[in-house]
């Protein structure tokens, strides 16, 4: 079902003219794109081992071309010993054979350019595995022509090697303890900020970046059309000119470790060196390429100089800061949502990437709880309803949007309830910190039960049987008990579906310039509940006369009623219902109707 016929005789912007701002001519493919981010493990299973692979993915595109999408972006296949999930890599120019291999690879970037959908692989290039040729080389001695390609240093000054507290600086790493592990045959320590097993590549040493940007060419040439490039704002550490870095600020008496990240996101060559990465790897090639930096701690005018054009580095970036507002610190330590705070992140990143840059716009990846769970509500009464209201905002937001694998589906937290159960090195490693502390199992589980990367992990719910069609074996990670009802299959028919609104929203995308290119304003910064902003577009109409559209986006983000009559009465009485989430009812009675129900969207057309 698309929208519900338009009740305006207006005629609609078809293109923007020429010189204000990027008109859909002039804009990049990518700002009426929606990407689709694919998990591999967790998607389907082709061979019944438990684990998703490459073919398995082949068999679902039909699911993806249904869905609209334009990209894929596809987590980590390469060789690896899957420490962090293929995030720790050992061949750059492998699949792991739990994924299949290289000819499967080739097999499904063909199965989606032949379905108009493009291919971005996942670049991890901060760290490699311990296990890549390159770092078990660099290890091998001090003498290692390696050596200098991964961060070697000594124990800290008048300290013994493996002595606690001796590590070259005081940081913690993202998967608990310190950055750094003693290697005993040299008395030297190397750098991790993520698992023991991912030691940091030296990107200051021009051979290792001249090696990343030869593999990149590598996989371009192969077909692909992009990178995700994974924590890329680390890839620069603050050195001093002796060669030693700095500790952290604001050590953790417990611990003694610091988070250190002053000390090595968007550091000094940053700028350098993706631009360097840019010029060697993406200037002058022909093809439609996207290229999206996940970069933590990033500021708004970090990205503004990342996404410019004219820097010539990357076309967008993730940033965290929305997803770090239910935390206090912490990942581990969740406060509730200030909505106000929300929808004040979200109206700085949109009017500071208004004139320059672009945004990337998402609730979920393999690293976030299920949005419907965490600011939602996936209780029966509301969880549809709450999806398909997140999804409306997020999506009628100026920039790219991502999709999350069973996002559509309205898929849901897991009930955790023993730490058997989950799989994560980074949640595993936090359980056993805590245990070393002393603290008790319970509470820290049930704070782990919330934040856990595993809620975005268990597998894709096809279908309501056994394993919701994700396997034929034993799946790897548990699958959700919800499966029976909250699957694809029971929603792929379903016009009032979750899958069928996503459906509407990546084609209202395509179909409307107002949505990719215009104007972003924020109404009502200060309300609890209501989330309400236009969007605003001056071109032309498909017979090249002026005309302008204004979408009005009002959301009720809640499970009460509310009266939008004083509050925001340009709301009633709209034009068109461009979109809504009120099934069963008539767009002249919602367009008249001032009360918005619990977690309804309305996109309405005000001009
Ligand atoms: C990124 C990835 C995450 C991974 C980490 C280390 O944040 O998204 O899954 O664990 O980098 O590579």
């Amino acid at each position: 079902m698309s929208a519900p016929p338009s009740t305006s005789a207006r005629p609609r912007v078809v293109t923007a003219p020429d010189g204000a701002g990027p008109g859909p001519g002039a804009a990049p493919w990518w700002t009426s794109a929606v990407v689709y981010q694919v998990y591999p493990r967790s998607f389907a299973d082709s061979d019944g081992d438990g684990v998703g692979d490459l073919r398995g993915i082949t068999s679902r595109l039909d699911h993806l071309a249904d869905l609209g999408v334009d990209v894929v972006w596809l987590s980590p296949v390469y060789a690896s010993p899957q420490d962090d999930n293929g995030y720790d890599i050992s061949d750059y120019r492998a699949v792991d054979p739990a994924f299949g291999t290289l000819e499967d690879l080739d097999a499904l970037t063909e199965g989606l350019h032949a379905r108009g959908m493009k291919l971005v692989m996942d670049l991890v290039v901060n760290h490699t595995s311990d296990e890549h040729p390159w770092f078990v080389e660099s290890r091998s001695s001090p003498s290692s022509a390696k050596r200098d390609w991964y961060w070697w240093r000594g124990p800290r000054e008048g300290m013994p090697a493996g002595a606690p507290g001796a590590e070259p600086t005081n940081w913690r790493s993202h998967f608990s303890g310190p950055t750094w592990t003693l290697d005993e045959a040299s008395g030297e320590y190397y750098l991790h900020l993520f698992a023991r097993k991912q030691p940091d590549l030296n990107w200051e040493n021009p051979q290792v970046r001249a090696a990343v940007h030869d593999m990149m060419r590598w996989w371009l040439d192969r077909g692909v059309d992009g990178f995700r490039m994974d924590v890329i704002n680390m890839i620069s550490k603050h050195v001093a000119e002796d060669g030693s870095l700095a500790d952290g600020r604001d050590a953790d008496p417990r611990t003694g470790l610091a988070g250190g990240g002053e000390q090595y996101l968007c550091g000094p060559r940053i700028h350098d060196y993706l631009a360097e990465m840019h010029a060697e790897v993406f200037a002058g090639r022909p093809e439609a390429l996207l290229t999206v930096g996940e970069m933590p701690g990033v500021t708004v005018a970090d990205a503004q100089r990342f996404t410019d054009p004219q820097s010539a580095e990357v076309d967008m970036v993730f940033q965290f800061e929305h997803v770090d507002l239910d935390h206090d610190g912490s990942k581990w330590r969740p406060v509730p949502l200030d909505l106000l705070a929300l929808k004040a992140s979200f109206g700085r990143w949109q009017a500071g990437l208004a004139e320059r840059g672009w945004n990337s716009l998402y609730w979920n990846n393999h690293d976030q709880p299920r949005i419907v769970s965490r600011w939602g509500d996936d209780s029966p009464e509301h969880r549809a309803a709450s999806a398909r209201c997140l999804a409306t905002l997020l999506h009628l937001h100026r920039g790219t949007p991502y999709v999350y694998q069973g996002e559509e589906l309205a898929m849901a937290n897991f009930p955790w309830r023993s730490a058997g159960e989950l799989r994560d090195i980074e949640s595993l490693n936090h359980l056993a910190e805590e245990a070393g502390h002393g603290a008790d199992p319970e509470e820290v589980l049930a704070r782990v039960a919330v934040s856990s990367r595993d809620n975005a992990r268990t597998p894709v719910q096809w279908d309501a049987s056994a394993s919701a069609g994700f396997t034929t074996g034993e799946p790897w990670i548990a699958v959700n008990p919800d499966h029976g009802e909250w699957n694809a299959e029971a929603q792929r028919a379903d016009p009032t579906s979750v899958l069928a609104h996503y459906r509407r929203l990546v084609a209202l995308r395509h179909e409307w310039p107002v949505v990719a290119l215009g104007d972003f304003r924020m109404l009502l910064p200060e309300h609890e509940q209501v989330y309400a902003f236009t969007r605003r577009l001056e071109g032309a109409d498909a017979d090249g006369r002026p005309a302008s559209d204004e979408l009005l986006v009002v959301a009720n983000v809640g499970g009460t009623p509310v009266d939008l009559a004083d509050l925001l009465p340009e709301a009633v009485g709209a034009a068109e219902l461009v979109l809504g989430t009120a099934h069963g009812r008539d767009e002249a009675d919602v367009l008249a109707d001032p009360v918005l129900a619990p977690w309804e969207a309305r996109v309405l057309r005000t001009a």
